[in-house]
Order: structure tokens, then C-alpha cells, then sequence
């Protein structure tokens, strides 16, 4: 049983085919990174995966469940894309809503947010109200917020947008350690040098379909070809940075 599953999912807006006959499978403690330009599916795929929005067609599931089974949510920890919290609670207060919200015991979210806080920084702006926060510091509320019950199966939404460069390593150990917790980890970025160095394997999505799914460890085989590479040669041989002129020879 996978924790993550997609098979032959369509979904469309309109005339716009977001989600284009994907499938997907993320292994038991596997870190994926699911790449893709803006607006090639990523985010729309991630709401169809938590059940927030319904596909036209094709089959999730998550530990082999329905997505939005309660006892099937609570293994999931979920970091949307752009979060919008409540402005006047402070950090601490928000982590325990969350909390409560997940089932926790008091004691267990009192446990749980001192750590993340450290984890993520905002330990010295625990008592500040939200709407005094900076972009990459609500970004590591919802980083906490996204670990708070210690779920099996993190689905990030750009987790490392916003962050700047000391944060992103801080994330990026987090990331690894939660991988030597067995957990696994599914991720969209655009930063692709992250992913290459978090990551057991990629998907590359344009307008919707995969076309490209590969271990990390074969895309550094042989020292020259980087992600950044992969990612260029992948979308060019669909005709995409070839017509904006941005590809280069290999
Ligand atoms: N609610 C919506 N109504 C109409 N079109 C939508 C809606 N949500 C997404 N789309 C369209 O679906 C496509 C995929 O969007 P999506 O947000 O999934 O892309 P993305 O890969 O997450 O992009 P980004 O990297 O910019 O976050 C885009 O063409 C977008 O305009
Ligand atoms: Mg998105």
C-alpha cells in the first residue's frame, strides 16, 4: 500500500486541462519532489490528493484510503500553497488551534509547539500577532503548523518559497531528519537545486501530464547531469523553453 496514489486523474477548468491522465506513486518513506513551471498542475493535483477538490476523473488514494476519511486526514500534514491565518492570534495560540483542531491533548500541543517553534525559528516571536509577521516567517508558521501532530505523509505546497537562505537549510534539515523518521514527504518547488538534494525521486508536470519520473541518485549519475539540466532538456523536448528560447545544449 502506497501512503500517496494517483491513477489516471483528469482534471479541467473551464477549456484548461490542469490535470492531464496523471499517475503517480509515492513509497513508504520516500522524499518527492514534484516539480513544473507555473501553472503545469502542481497545486491542483496536491488539492485533488487531500480531497479539497473533487477530479473529474481517475482515483486517489492516500494509505489506500479516501482522502477525506477523518482517520485517513490525520496522517497527513499539509502545508498549503498560500495560507491565510487568523491576523490577531500569535503563533503559539495558532499551533494550538491547529491542534486542538487535530485532536491533540494539551499537554501534547504544549510539547509539540515548543519544539516546532524551535525548529522553525519563531521561538523569540512566539508572542507576536500574525499580522506583524514577514512572508517567510508565516512560512514557517505553516511549516510547524504542517508537522504539528507528527503525521506519516507531509504534502507541501512550496514549502521553501519565501524562506531565505538560512531558513532553507534549516527546512531542508528538517526535511532529511523527518526522512530518517520514516516519514514521507511530498513536496512541489520550484527550487530545484533543493530538490536535488532532498530528494529520493522527482516528477516533472507540464500542462497537466508527467513527463518525467526519476530517482535523484540517476539524474547526478554521472556528475553533469543536474536537475536544473533535466528539468530544461525534459521541457524542451515538449517544445517549451526551445520556443522561449531558453534552452542550451547539454
Ligand atoms: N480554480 C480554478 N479555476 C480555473 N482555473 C484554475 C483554477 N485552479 C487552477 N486553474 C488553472 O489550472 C492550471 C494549473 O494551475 P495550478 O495552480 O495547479 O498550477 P501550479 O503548477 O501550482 O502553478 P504555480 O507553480 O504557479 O503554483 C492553470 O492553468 C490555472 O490557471
Ligand atoms: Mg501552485
Amino acid at each position: 500500500m502506497y501512503p500517496l496514489e494517483l491513477e489516471k486523474v483528469q482534471k479541467t477548468f473551464g477549456g484548461v486541462r490542469a490535470v492531464d491522465d496523471l499517475s503517480l506513486a509515492v513509497a513508504e518513506g520516500e522524499t518527492f519532489g514534484f516539480l513544473g513551471t507555473n501553472g503545469a498542475g502542481k497545486t491542483t493535483t496536491i488539492k485533488i490528493l487531500l480531497g479539497l477538490t473533487p477530479s473529474d476523473s481517475g482515483r486517489v488514494a492516500i494509505f489506500g484510503k479516501d482522502p477525506r476519511d477523518a482517520h485517513t486526514r490525520r496522517k497527513i500534514g499539509y502545508m498549503p500553497e498560500t495560507a491565510y491565518y487568523y491576523p490577531f492570534l500569535k503563533a503559539g495560540e495558532l499551533l494550538a488551534f491547529y491542534g486542538r483542531l487535530c485532536g491533540m491533548n494539551k499537554s501534547e500541543i504544549k510539547r509539540r509547539t515548543e519544539e516546532l517553534l524551535v525548529d522553525v525559528g519563531l521561538v523569540n516571536v512566539a508572542g507576536k500577532q500574525l499580522k506583524t509577521f514577514s512572508k517567510g516567517m508565516l512560512q514557517r508558521v505553516g511549516i510547524a503548523q504542517a508537522l504539528l501532530h507528527d503525521p506519516d505523509l507531509l504534502i507541501l505546497d512550496e514549502p521553501f518559497t519565501g524562506l531565505d537562505p538560512l531558513a532553507k537549510i534549516h527546512f531542508r534539515d528538517l526535511i532529511l531528519n523527518l526522512k530518517h523518521q520514516g516519514k514521507t514527504v511530498f513536496f512541489s518547488s520550484h527550487e530545484l537545486s533543493e530538490a536535488e538534494l532532498i530528494c529520493d525521486r522527482v516528477a516533472i508536470l507540464k500542462e497537466g501530464r508527467c513527463v518525467y519520473d526519476g530517482l535523484t541518485t540517476e539524474i547526478v549519475g554521472d556528475g553533469k547531469l543536474n536537475l536544473e539540466r533535466i528539468f530544461l532538456r525534459v521541457l524542451e523536448k515538449e517544445g517549451d523553453t526551445a520556443e522561449n528560447g531558453n534552452g542550451g545544449a547539454l
